[in-house]
């Protein structure tokens, strides 16, 4: 097995409790589709998708931890919401001809998997990235996320990385307050685009 996922089945298999979803998810709803199919790629215990199952989309969630996948199933059922979870490596070309109205990525990156992700987009398909930046390993004492800032975004480049979208929301090392009156800084960039339809 990949090193990298025995090590998250190793994380996944000490007992937590069940994680809140990313509170970007409701504060930035409005930005996504209304409904549809929707990926949550690098899911982990899959609160996300969770969280959009309950929306209303239908969840493929993604990830090569067959130990996280499970507990994301126990916890489903517990729920009564409908999931299909996906055990297998993120790679190129294990997307093929996946199509999606929203593909949703959080603390999870491989910029070889971008051309890839914009393809799985439907026509007026949106992508809601987050992950962490190198800023803030400068930035901040005790930073989140990997240490390795190969796996953490450079400025905009998020931007660059998703440039056939339409960006319809950027924010970086910044976030607007649950109320929106002010900005507190945070460790991510957040890239939610648009496919236009071709
Ligand atoms: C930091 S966790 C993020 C989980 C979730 N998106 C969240 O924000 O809570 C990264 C996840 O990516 C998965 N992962 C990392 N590399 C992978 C790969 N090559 N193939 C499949 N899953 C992978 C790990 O199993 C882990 O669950």
């Amino acid at each position: 097995m990949d090193p990298t996922i025995e090590r998250w089945n190793e994380t996944y298999r000490d007992p937590a409790p069940f994680p809140e979803p990313n509170p970007h998810l409701a504060q930035f709803r409005s930005f996504l589709p209304s409904g549809g199919t929707a990926l949550d790629l690098a899911c982990g215990r899959g609160a996300d998708a969770l969280y959009l199952a309950d929306c209303g989309f239908q969840v493929t969630a993604w990830d090569g931890s067959e130990v996280a996948l499970t507990l994301l199933k126990e916890e489903a059922n517990r729920r009564a919401l409908s999931i299909t979870t996906l055990c297998a490596p993120i790679t190129v070309d294990a997307f093929k001809d996946h199509r999606f109205d929203l593909i949703y990525v959080h603390r999870f990156l491989d910029r070889a998997l971008f051309p890839v992700i914009l393809e799985a987009l439907k026509p007026q398909g949106r992508l809601f990235y987050e992950t962490f930046t190198t800023e803030s390993l400068e930035t901040t004492t005790a930073p989140q996320g990997p240490k390795n800032p190969s796996y953490r975004l450079e400025a905009n480049e998020l931007v660059r990385l998703c440039a056939p979208l339409h960006i319809r929301l950027f924010i970086d090392g910044l976030m607007p307050s649950r109320d929106a009156k002010t900005f507190i800084p945070t460790s991510k960039s957040l890239l939610i685009g648009e496919k236009r339809s071709r």
